[in-house]
This record gives structure tokens, C-alpha cells and sequence, in this order.
């Protein structure tokens, strides 16, 4: 196939969540804070949480290898590996996505994480698509995993009821122009940076005692202000990656969110004038899985029949950076 008739489809995906489920109810007992709060502040009803032997990189794998299954791929013959995640195995390096190669016995793929938090795997997306549009790579494993429950404040009713843990993955193979990814924008506004962090932990604030006393290691957000960016962003994103590919909203089949807040999600349905059926929502029994949200609800709605071969599906996530990214997908075959 000509390199300038080449671009990525999708051709595996996978999921993978932990066992435990922490409800609200149970967060009712941690916190001062109410089923009817959460639910009706976030939509959120019940996440998953990661084992205390449950690294990133254990929720990546079952992920990865389902995509790989569904993808009809093996490891071996993977090129590039990209991992998006906030919460790797180990606090600086190596990357994720070197023990994920190793695990699943990936002897020739290239492997390196992606840091754009919730963001992450609309960016991973985009990346291993160029890796597949310059000939570089023709089978890419794009994850997005997480553990955000080893850095959330347990203490902290703001943060502690948001987010959960879990895993997606996506096999991106070549395809002719016109299938597949077929454009994506990615974005990013740094000065707000401090709506959202960990503060500890890097070379800014090294975790001595003092600031692990301090909770420094632990995710401190402004919620409101990050509320705010995130209701403009949503639809304005997936607008965005829609007309860059000669699409509009009506063109839309099925949009994938980011699964932080039931009304971050409402407000781009209304931007977007898109009608529920057409919106995929489970952060209900996940809460938001940073970089894992995107892909473990695309799973979900292939799954469940939700997208079809010859459907455009747009994804958009965003998060702290301040990050955001869509990808506008018209999606093809894959295993059952
Ligand atoms: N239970 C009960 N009360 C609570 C809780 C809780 N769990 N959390 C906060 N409150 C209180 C607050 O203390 C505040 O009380 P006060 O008025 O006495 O100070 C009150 O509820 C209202 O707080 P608001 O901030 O106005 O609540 P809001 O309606 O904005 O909802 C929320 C808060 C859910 C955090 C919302 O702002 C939000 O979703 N923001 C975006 C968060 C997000 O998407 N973050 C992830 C980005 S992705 C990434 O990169 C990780």
C-alpha cells in the first residue's frame, strides 16, 4: 500500500476493569457526603478500585490482550506500543507501556508512555495513527489505563467521590483513506495547569516526609474552574475535529465522551444537538478513569452493538494540563 494512501483503523479493542466496587454508599461512611450528592452533582453511582498488588499495568494487560484478540494481532507483531496514563507503576520510570511490552511478549515493538491525563488516549490515538500514516508502524497497541485511586485523597469528599480505575486498549492497523481515524484535534491551554495536579512527587516538590504529611502527593483540583473549561471544551473540540474532516454534528453516529460528569456530557449533547441514544454514558458504574475512560466506554458500545461498521464515532476527552483532544472515527470489521 503507498504511504500516501494509508491511514489507521481501528481494528482490535478491549477493556478491563477491577473486581471491587466501591458505591457510594460506601463513600457515605469514608466522607461527609451523600449517594444524593454524587449522584446528582456527577451522575456518578459506583466506580472500581484496583487491589492494593494492582498496578496500572496489571489492568493494561487484560485490556490489551482483548484488542489484540479482537484485532486477531499477535503480540509479537506489534511495532509501537503507546500507553496513556497518570498513574504509572513506578513514580518517574521506566514507562508503562515497557512492562506491558514485556508482559505481553511484544519483542519488536517500541514502547513509551503518553502524559495528557484524562486527555491521554485521544492523544495516544492520534500518535499511533501517524505511526501507521508514515509506514513507520503497521500494528499499534494504543492503551489508556489507570489507577487513580493510589492518588486520590481519600480524605477529601471533593476528589475521593470522582474517580475510579480501569483500563482500555485499541489495535490500530493500516486501512485506505476515508476508513478509519479520520482526523483528530489535540489541544492544550497550560496556563491552566494549576486547576488540576498532583503537586508532589517531580522535581518540584520531591516527596520527602514532610510533604507526604502534607497530602502533596495526593490530586488537589478546582473543581468549579475545571468544570467550566470542561463544559466550553466538550463540544467545542468535538466541533472542531468534525469540520477538519468536512463533517457535522448530524453526521455523527455515536459520540464517546470522556467519562468525568453526567453534565459536562449533557451540555455537549446540547451543543452538539446530538439526542441521547447517539451519546455512550457509563461514568455512572466507572466515575472517571482519566485516560482509561475513552476506550472502556468505546468497548462498551461495540460491545453492545452500538457502533456498526460505516458508523462515525467521535471521541473527545479532556483534563488536566489543561488538555483536550476528539477523534472523528468511521468505524470498520473486527472480530466478535
Ligand atoms: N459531598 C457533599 N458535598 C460536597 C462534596 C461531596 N462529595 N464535594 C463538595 N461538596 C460541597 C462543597 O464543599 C461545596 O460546599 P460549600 O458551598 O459549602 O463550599 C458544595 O458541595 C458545592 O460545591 P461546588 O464546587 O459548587 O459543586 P459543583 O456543583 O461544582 O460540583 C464537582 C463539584 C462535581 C467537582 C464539579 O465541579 C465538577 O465535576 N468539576 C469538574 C471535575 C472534573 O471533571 N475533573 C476531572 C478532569 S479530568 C482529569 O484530568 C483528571
Amino acid at each position: 500500500m503507498a504511504l500516501e494512501l494509508r491511514t489507521a483503523r481501528v481494528a482490535g479493542i478491549g477493556m478491563y476493569a477491577p473486581e471491587r466496587i466501591l458505591t457510594n454508599q460506601d463513600l457515605e461512611v469514608l466522607v461527609e457526603t451523600t449517594d444524593d450528592w454524587i449522584v446528582s452533582r456527577t451522575g456518578i453511582r459506583e466506580r472500581r478500585i484496583a487491589a492494593a498488588d494492582e498496578a496500572t499495568s496489571d489492568l493494561a494487560l487484560p485490556a490489551a490482550r482483548e484488542a489484540l484478540r479482537t484485532a486477531g494481532v499477535d503480540p509479537a507483531d506489534l511495532d509501537l506500543i503507546v500507553l496513556a496514563t497518570c498513574t504509572g507503576d513506578m513514580g518517574t520510570f521506566p514507562a508503562t507501556a515497557t512492562i506491558v511490552q514485556a508482559e505481553l511478549g511484544a519483542r519488536r515493538a517500541a514502547a513509551f508512555d503518553v502524559a495528557a491525563v484524562c486527555s491521554g488516549f485521544t492523544f495516544a490515538l492520534d500518535i499511533g495513527a501517524q505511526f501507521i500514516e508514515t509506514g513507520r508502524a503497521n500494528n499499534v497497541l494504543v492503551i489508556g489505563a489507570e489507577t487513580l485511586s493510589k492518588v486520590v485523597d481519600w480524605t477529601d469528599r471533593n476528589t475521593c467521590v470522582l474517580f475510579g480505575d480501569g483500563a482500555g486498549a485499541a489495535v490500530l492497523q493500516p486501512c485506505p483513506p476515508g476508513e478509519g481515524l479520520l482526523g483528530s484535534v489535540l489541544g492544550t491551554d497550560g496556563s491552566g495547569a494549576c486547576l488540576l495536579n498532583i503537586p508532589g512527587g517531580g522535581s518540584r516538590l520531591p516527596l520527602t516526609p514532610d510533604a507526604i504529611s502534607e497530602g502533596q502527593g495526593f490530586i488537589k483540583m478546582k473543581g468549579r474552574e475545571v468544570f467550566r473549561f470542561a463544559v466550553e471544551i466538550m463540544g467545542e473540540a468535538a466541533v472542531q475535529a468534525l469540520t477538519k474532516v468536512g463533517l457535522t454534528p448530524a453526521d455523527v453516529d455515536l459520540f464517546v465522551p470522556h467519562q468525568a460528569n453526567v453534565r459536562i456530557i449533557d451540555a455537549a449533547m446540547q451543543r452538539l444537538k446530538l439526542p441521547p441514544e447517539k451519546v455512550y454514558v457509563n461514568v455512572d458504574r466507572y466515575g472517571n478513569t482519566s485516560a482509561a475512560s475513552v476506550p472502556m466506554a468505546l468497548y462498551e458500545a461495540w460491545k453492545q452493538g452500538k457502533v456498526r461498521p460505516g458508523d462515525i464515532v467521535v471521541t473527545v476527552g479532556f483534563g488536566a494540563g489543561l488538555t483536550w483532544g476528539a477523534n472523528v472515527i468511521k468505524w470498520g470489521d473486527l472480530l466478535p
